[in-house]
């Protein structure tokens, strides 16, 4: 009794899945949980990709997750920061297979990431604690 409720759950759950895909794939009809995407996949796409912005939100998530590295530091968390970094890292990638021409101007990032990630797996802040009176 018990198997034939699991083949019967299975079945329907394969219809519905099978149903997404193949609904997914050609159905212009707009998605019922997001019903601002309209129109064709390509469309869609572009509509998404226009929310999904450029280097101006890459550039807010950054200036966010400096901030929280900054007392992640201060608080000698180095946990926390390392999942910084590594955000920031991602974000600005990100930023760039968007934006590539930005590219170039990113690259600045590099040496202080490194110092930072030294600092972090060294797990000492050195005097990193006051700014710096230059
Ligand atoms: C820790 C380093 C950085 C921080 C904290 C930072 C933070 C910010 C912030 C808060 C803004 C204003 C975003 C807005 O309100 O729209 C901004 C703008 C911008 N930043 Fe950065 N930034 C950093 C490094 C860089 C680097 C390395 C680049 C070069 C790739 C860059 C490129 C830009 C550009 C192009 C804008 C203007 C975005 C737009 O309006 O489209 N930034 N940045």
């Amino acid at each position: 009794m018990r198997n034939r409720g699991i083949i019967l759950l299975v079945g329907v759950g394969g219809i519905l899945g099978w149903n997404a895909i193949v609904r997914g794939q050609g159905d212009p009809l707009p998605s019922p949980s997001a019903p601002w995407l309209t129109g064709d996949l390509e469309s869609r796409f572009q509509h998404v990709e226009k929310h999904l912005r450029g280097m101006d939100m890459t550039m807010v998530e950054v200036g966010y997750r400096y901030q929280e590295l900054y007392w992640a530091g201060r608080d000698e968390d180095w946990e926390y920061a390392a999942y910084q970094l590594g955000k920031i890292e991602q974000s600005m990638a990100n930023g760039i297979e968007r934006r590539p021409a930005r590219a170039e101007s990113s690259r600045m990032m590099q040496a202080p990431v490194q110092l930072l990630r030294s600092v972090i797996e060294g797990k000492n802040p050195g005097n990193s604690k006051e700014p710096s009176p230059h």
